[in-house]
């Protein structure tokens, strides 16, 4: 299979430049719209016992992950999962870790109707958005609507989400020819691609375009309980296989893997390499990847800066 994956990646570089590309400088998100989800992302309102936004698990003002290895929601109940950054997750071809959502739209319907999460229901979300002159006045404007609908709650949320893109990363310069890289974190962009990280962290988003096991090279043991692609496709060989996730702006969402349980990007890279590449590094590689790691932190989205 890897050799398969290998052979598939070498004929493609051979066409193509890179095999990452930059986050495109435009934003096109409807800033009207955008600024209503921002609110509705931040407000505690959107849960039962209005101790819960979407904020709580994924905090915009570090990485837009969550920094506890399984997230806590509606009445402090501890979920089964890291939570993953909600930046540039409009690049990912499938929501969740097991890629159960097919957008952005019919992700944030999950955590809204989790009872574990917002425990919320949409005939109760619309209760409470109307009851709000303010945000009766807000939709107006934005949607032209005097009665806010459910689906228009998740479609500006949706549409906040699409406004999260981190472009201008030093790594995205250094592609459009802007930018000289380091010494050091030029080798670390070479063993990426030399060592075969690239095989699975490739496109835009880095990751986010393919469905891949964790323990290719060896079988990876986990206690986390939570459902695997084989529970949604039933096919046995979708065993510990999961969305590869982005790798931008990785430095700042530690804890990392599904089950959170790396503390530190070094150890995800020792993790890595020996289940998913059969090797192990030598320290001072690990250092270089490290460094390429970092520059793929991109610039705080625009819609955070401004209220
Ligand atoms: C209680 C914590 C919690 C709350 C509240 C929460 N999330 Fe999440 N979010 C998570 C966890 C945990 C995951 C991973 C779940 C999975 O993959 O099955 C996740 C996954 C996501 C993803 C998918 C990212 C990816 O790469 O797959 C997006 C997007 C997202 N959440 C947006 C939202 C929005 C929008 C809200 C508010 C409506 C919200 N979340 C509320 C914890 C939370
Ligand atoms: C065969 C595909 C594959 C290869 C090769 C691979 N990865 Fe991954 N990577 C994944 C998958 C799948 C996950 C998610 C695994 C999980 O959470 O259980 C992941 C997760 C990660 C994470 C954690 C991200 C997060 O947000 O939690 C980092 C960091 C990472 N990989 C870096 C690397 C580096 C560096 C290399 C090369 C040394 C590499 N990967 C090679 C598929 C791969």
């Amino acid at each position: 299979m890897m050799k398969f994956l290998l052979f598939i990646f070498i004929v493609s570089l051979s066409n193509a430049a890179e095999p990452i590309s930059p986050i495109p400088l435009e934003n096109n998100a409807d800033i009207k719209k955008a600024q209503l989800g921002k609110e509705l992302f931040f407000d505690t309102l959107l849960s039962k016992d209005n101790s819960t936004a979407c904020v709580s698990c994924h905090d915009v003002y570090t990485g837009g992950a969550d920094s506890r290895v399984v997230s806590e929601g509606f009445a402090n109940t501890k979920g089964n999962i890291q939570a993953p950054t909600v930046f540039n997750a409009k690049y990912n071809f499938k929501q969740f870790w097991n890629g159960r959502a097919n957008n952005l739209k019919e992700q944030a319907n999950g955590p809204m109707n989790n009872p574990a999460e917002h425990n919320m229901n949409p005939k109760l979300v619309e209760e409470r958005v109307n009851a709000l002159k303010a945000y009766k006045e807000k939709f107006k404007v934005a949607y032209g609507v005097s009665n806010i609908p459910y689906d228009l709650v998740l479609d500006a949320i949706v549409e906040f989400e699409n406004a999260l893109t981190t472009p201008n990363a030093k790594f995205d310069k250094f592609l459009r020819n802007e930018v000289e890289l380091s010494k050091e974190e030029k080798e670390g962009y070479i063993i990426f691609k030399q060592a075969g990280c690239i095989i699975c962290h490739n496109g835009v988003n880095i990751g986010g375009n393919s469905f891949q096991k964790m323990g290719t090279f060896l079988e990876y043991e986990s206690n986390n309980s939570y459902p695997d692609r084989a529970e949604i496709t039933k096919k046995e060989e979708n065993k510990n296989v999961f969305k590869v996730p982005t790798l931008r702006n990785i430095t700042l969402t530690a804890p990392y893997f599904h089950d959170g349980s790396a503390k530190t990007l070094e150890k995800a890279i020792e993790i890595m390499s020996k289940y998913n590449l059969g090797q192990k590094f030598s320290d001072e590689d690990v250092k270089k990847i490290v460094l390429f790691l970092g520059i793929l932190k991109g610039e705080t989205p625009e819609i955070l800066e401004k209220l």
